[in-house]
Protein backbone atom coordinates (compact mmCIF):
# COMPACT_ATOMS: atom_id res chain seq x y z
CA UNK A 1 0.00 0.00 0.00
CA UNK A 2 1.51 3.74 -0.51
CA UNK A 3 2.33 5.65 1.90
CA UNK A 4 0.46 8.83 0.46
CA UNK A 5 -1.18 9.20 -2.66
CA UNK A 6 -2.49 12.86 -3.88
CA UNK A 7 -4.77 13.19 -6.84
CA UNK A 8 -5.04 16.53 -8.63
CA UNK A 9 -5.27 19.06 -5.48
CA UNK A 10 -6.32 21.96 -5.72
CA UNK A 11 -6.21 24.62 -2.81
CA UNK A 12 -7.59 28.05 -3.35
CA UNK A 13 -7.22 30.83 -0.38
CA UNK A 14 -10.00 33.35 -0.14
CA UNK A 15 -9.60 36.39 1.82
CA UNK A 16 -12.33 39.02 0.95
CA UNK A 17 -12.28 39.68 -2.67
CA UNK A 18 -8.48 37.92 -3.32
CA UNK A 19 -8.30 34.16 -4.34
CA UNK A 20 -5.01 32.69 -4.52
CA UNK A 21 -4.34 29.19 -6.03
CA UNK A 22 -1.75 27.68 -4.21
CA UNK A 23 -1.65 24.24 -5.67
CA UNK A 24 -3.62 23.76 -8.82
CA UNK A 25 -3.66 20.00 -9.94
CA UNK A 26 -0.83 18.56 -7.78
CA UNK A 27 -0.67 14.62 -7.77
CA UNK A 28 2.29 12.49 -6.22
CA UNK A 29 2.63 8.87 -5.30
CA UNK A 30 5.05 7.81 -2.60
CA UNK A 31 6.00 4.23 -1.35
CA UNK A 32 6.80 3.40 2.29
CA UNK A 33 10.57 4.37 2.98
CA UNK A 34 11.05 7.00 0.97
CA UNK A 35 12.58 10.10 1.21
CA UNK A 36 11.47 12.74 -1.07
CA UNK A 37 12.71 16.35 -0.78
CA UNK A 38 10.36 19.19 -2.09
CA UNK A 39 12.25 22.04 -3.46
CA UNK A 40 10.59 25.39 -4.79
CA UNK A 41 10.69 29.37 -4.64
CA UNK A 42 9.02 31.25 -1.66
CA UNK A 43 5.29 30.71 -2.18
CA UNK A 44 5.09 28.27 -4.60
CA UNK A 45 2.94 26.27 -2.16
CA UNK A 46 5.17 23.86 -0.18
CA UNK A 47 4.13 24.53 3.18
CA UNK A 48 0.13 24.78 1.49
CA UNK A 49 1.25 21.18 0.61
CA UNK A 50 2.62 20.31 3.42
CA UNK A 51 -0.27 21.04 5.50
CA UNK A 52 -2.46 19.16 3.36
CA UNK A 53 -0.46 15.36 3.23
CA UNK A 54 -0.59 16.51 7.69
CA UNK A 55 -4.22 16.63 7.65
CA UNK A 56 -4.23 20.02 9.28
CA UNK A 57 -5.72 22.01 6.22
CA UNK A 58 -8.14 20.59 3.88
CA UNK A 59 -7.78 20.15 -0.06
CA UNK A 60 -10.22 22.63 -2.31
CA UNK A 61 -10.36 19.52 -4.60
CA UNK A 62 -8.28 16.39 -4.73
CA UNK A 63 -7.36 13.25 -2.87
CA UNK A 64 -5.74 12.60 0.14
CA UNK A 65 -4.91 9.32 0.84
CA UNK A 66 -2.59 8.58 3.22
CA UNK A 67 -1.73 4.13 4.12
CA UNK A 68 -4.73 3.80 2.42
CA UNK A 69 -7.21 6.18 4.14
CA UNK A 70 -8.88 9.19 2.99
CA UNK A 71 -7.98 11.75 5.38
CA UNK A 72 -10.31 14.63 3.67
CA UNK A 73 -13.37 12.44 3.88
CA UNK A 74 -12.76 11.53 7.87
CA UNK A 75 -14.68 14.09 10.52
CA UNK A 76 -12.41 16.56 12.59
CA UNK A 77 -12.10 13.84 15.18
CA UNK A 78 -11.11 11.25 13.00
CA UNK A 79 -8.47 13.50 11.42
CA UNK A 80 -6.87 14.37 14.56
CA UNK A 81 -6.52 10.85 15.74
CA UNK A 82 -5.27 9.54 12.64
CA UNK A 83 -2.87 12.12 12.96
CA UNK A 84 -1.34 11.53 15.80
CA UNK A 85 -0.91 7.80 14.73
CA UNK A 86 0.51 8.02 11.51
CA UNK A 87 1.55 11.75 10.84
CA UNK A 88 4.51 13.70 12.34
CA UNK A 89 5.37 17.15 11.65
CA UNK A 90 7.76 19.16 11.93
CA UNK A 91 6.84 22.89 11.25
CA UNK A 92 9.02 25.82 9.65
CA UNK A 93 8.77 27.20 13.49
CA UNK A 94 9.26 25.10 15.77
CA UNK A 95 5.51 24.76 17.72
CA UNK A 96 7.01 23.98 21.49
CA UNK A 97 4.96 25.05 24.41
CA UNK A 98 7.00 27.43 25.68
CA UNK A 99 6.29 26.98 29.92
CA UNK A 100 6.61 22.82 29.29
CA UNK A 101 10.12 21.32 29.06
CA UNK A 102 11.98 19.47 26.91
CA UNK A 103 10.66 16.67 28.31
CA UNK A 104 7.27 17.42 28.94
CA UNK A 105 6.71 18.67 25.56
CA UNK A 106 7.77 15.08 24.39
CA UNK A 107 5.35 13.65 27.17
CA UNK A 108 2.19 15.43 26.13
CA UNK A 109 2.50 14.46 22.67
CA UNK A 110 2.54 10.98 23.91
CA UNK A 111 -0.50 11.35 26.57
CA UNK A 112 -2.68 13.09 23.76
CA UNK A 113 -2.01 10.04 21.84
CA UNK A 114 -3.05 7.93 25.04
CA UNK A 115 0.25 6.05 25.84
CA UNK A 116 1.20 5.15 29.06
CA UNK A 117 4.80 5.13 30.76
CA UNK A 118 5.49 8.54 29.23
CA UNK A 119 8.22 9.74 30.90
CA UNK A 120 10.78 6.81 30.43
CA UNK A 121 9.99 6.63 26.94
CA UNK A 122 9.90 10.48 26.62
CA UNK A 123 13.72 9.95 28.24
CA UNK A 124 15.03 7.58 26.03
CA UNK A 125 13.88 9.68 23.09
CA UNK A 126 15.44 12.73 24.17
CA UNK A 127 18.63 10.78 24.65
CA UNK A 128 18.36 9.34 21.60
CA UNK A 129 18.43 12.44 19.91
CA UNK A 130 21.43 13.76 21.82
CA UNK A 131 19.12 16.14 24.66
CA UNK A 132 19.22 13.84 27.75
CA UNK A 133 20.85 16.96 29.55
CA UNK A 134 18.58 19.18 28.14
CA UNK A 135 15.52 17.42 28.74
CA UNK A 136 14.47 19.46 32.19
CA UNK A 137 15.12 22.86 29.95
CA UNK A 138 12.08 25.23 28.44
CA UNK A 139 12.70 25.69 24.83
CA UNK A 140 13.59 29.51 25.54
CA UNK A 141 16.81 28.24 27.33
CA UNK A 142 17.43 26.31 24.44
CA UNK A 143 19.53 26.71 20.96
CA UNK A 144 17.43 27.29 17.80
CA UNK A 145 19.14 23.87 16.91
CA UNK A 146 18.28 21.95 20.21
CA UNK A 147 14.63 23.33 20.29
CA UNK A 148 14.42 21.86 16.06
CA UNK A 149 15.83 18.60 17.75
CA UNK A 150 12.80 18.70 20.72
CA UNK A 151 10.34 19.32 18.04
CA UNK A 152 12.20 16.12 16.38
CA UNK A 153 11.61 14.12 19.26
CA UNK A 154 7.83 15.77 19.80
CA UNK A 155 7.37 14.48 15.69
CA UNK A 156 8.45 11.00 16.99
CA UNK A 157 7.05 10.48 19.90
CA UNK A 158 4.43 8.30 18.84
CA UNK A 159 6.44 6.43 16.52
CA UNK A 160 4.74 7.72 13.09
CA UNK A 161 5.40 5.82 9.43
CA UNK A 162 5.15 9.40 7.55
CA UNK A 163 7.23 12.39 8.95
CA UNK A 164 6.68 15.97 7.35
CA UNK A 165 9.48 18.38 7.68
CA UNK A 166 8.99 21.71 6.52
CA UNK A 167 12.35 23.89 5.93
CA UNK A 168 14.04 21.81 9.18
CA UNK A 169 17.57 22.95 8.36
CA UNK A 170 16.21 26.48 6.78
CA UNK A 171 17.69 28.26 10.28
CA UNK A 172 20.36 25.63 11.46
CA UNK A 173 24.16 26.46 10.65
CA UNK A 174 25.76 23.31 8.37
CA UNK A 175 26.92 21.17 10.75
CA UNK A 176 23.57 20.99 12.86
CA UNK A 177 21.88 20.58 9.58
CA UNK A 178 23.91 18.08 8.87
CA UNK A 179 23.75 15.77 12.10
CA UNK A 180 19.55 16.52 12.07
CA UNK A 181 19.45 14.79 8.58
CA UNK A 182 21.98 12.21 9.66
CA UNK A 183 19.22 11.44 12.29
CA UNK A 184 16.56 11.89 10.38
CA UNK A 185 18.17 9.57 7.12
CA UNK A 186 18.62 7.19 9.77
CA UNK A 187 15.14 6.55 10.79
CA UNK A 188 14.65 6.47 7.47
CA UNK A 189 17.02 3.87 6.11
CA UNK A 190 16.76 2.16 9.65
CA UNK A 191 13.38 2.04 10.65
CA UNK A 192 11.72 2.97 7.37
CA UNK A 193 10.04 5.80 8.44
CA UNK A 194 8.51 7.49 5.31
CA UNK A 195 10.27 11.07 5.09
CA UNK A 196 8.66 14.37 3.11
CA UNK A 197 10.96 17.17 3.29
CA UNK A 198 10.55 20.65 2.52
CA UNK A 199 13.74 22.06 1.70
CA UNK A 200 16.13 24.53 -0.30
CA UNK A 201 18.86 23.11 0.94
CA UNK A 202 21.05 21.75 -1.99
CA UNK A 203 22.75 18.97 0.15
CA UNK A 204 19.90 17.74 2.16
CA UNK A 205 17.57 17.38 -1.28
CA UNK A 206 20.56 15.57 -2.31
CA UNK A 207 20.53 12.87 0.55
CA UNK A 208 16.87 11.99 -1.02
CA UNK A 209 15.72 9.13 -2.71
CA UNK A 210 13.40 11.58 -5.17
CA UNK A 211 13.23 15.52 -5.49
CA UNK A 212 10.08 17.04 -6.46
CA UNK A 213 10.04 20.57 -7.76
CA UNK A 214 6.95 22.60 -6.84
CA UNK A 215 6.12 25.66 -9.00
CA UNK A 216 2.67 27.52 -9.18
CA UNK A 217 1.02 24.78 -6.98
CA UNK A 218 2.26 21.97 -9.70
CA UNK A 219 4.88 19.29 -8.94
CA UNK A 220 7.23 17.82 -11.11
CA UNK A 221 10.03 14.87 -10.66
CA UNK A 222 13.60 16.43 -11.54
CA UNK A 223 15.55 13.89 -13.03
CA UNK A 224 19.16 14.08 -12.19
CA UNK A 225 20.52 15.87 -15.17
CA UNK A 226 17.96 18.26 -14.87
CA UNK A 227 19.26 19.07 -11.49
CA UNK A 228 22.62 19.40 -12.79
CA UNK A 229 21.31 21.72 -15.39
CA UNK A 230 19.68 23.71 -12.57
CA UNK A 231 22.74 24.67 -11.18
N1 LIG B 1 -3.56 31.18 5.01
C1 LIG B 1 -3.37 31.76 3.82
N2 LIG B 1 -4.25 32.66 3.33
C2 LIG B 1 -4.09 33.23 2.10
N3 LIG B 1 -3.06 32.95 1.30
C3 LIG B 1 -2.14 32.06 1.71
C4 LIG B 1 -2.24 31.42 3.00
N4 LIG B 1 -1.18 30.58 3.14
C5 LIG B 1 -0.46 30.69 2.01
N5 LIG B 1 -1.03 31.57 1.15
C6 LIG B 1 -0.54 31.93 -0.20
O1 LIG B 1 -0.44 30.72 -0.95
C7 LIG B 1 0.75 30.69 -1.73
C8 LIG B 1 1.61 29.51 -1.32
O2 LIG B 1 2.08 29.73 0.01
P1 LIG B 1 2.98 28.65 0.80
O3 LIG B 1 2.34 27.35 0.66
O4 LIG B 1 3.20 29.19 2.15
O5 LIG B 1 4.33 28.70 -0.06
P2 LIG B 1 5.82 28.26 0.33
O6 LIG B 1 5.78 27.44 1.56
O7 LIG B 1 6.30 27.50 -0.88
O8 LIG B 1 6.60 29.52 0.50
C9 LIG B 1 1.41 32.05 -1.53
O9 LIG B 1 0.99 32.90 -2.56
C10 LIG B 1 0.87 32.49 -0.19
O10 LIG B 1 0.85 33.89 -0.11
MG1 LIG C 1 6.75 27.62 3.44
Amino acid sequence: MEALQLKDLYKIYKEGDIETVALRGASMTVQPGEFVAITGRSGAGKSTLLNIIGGLSLPSAGRVMINGSDIAKMSEGERTTFRRQHIGVVYQADNLIPFLTALENVMLSMQLNGQSNCKSAAQVLLAEIGLKERANHRPGMLSGGERQRVAIAVALANHPSLLLADELTGELDTATADRMMDLLGGLNSDHHLTLIVVTHNKSVAARANRQIYIMDGKLTESTVSARSNDR
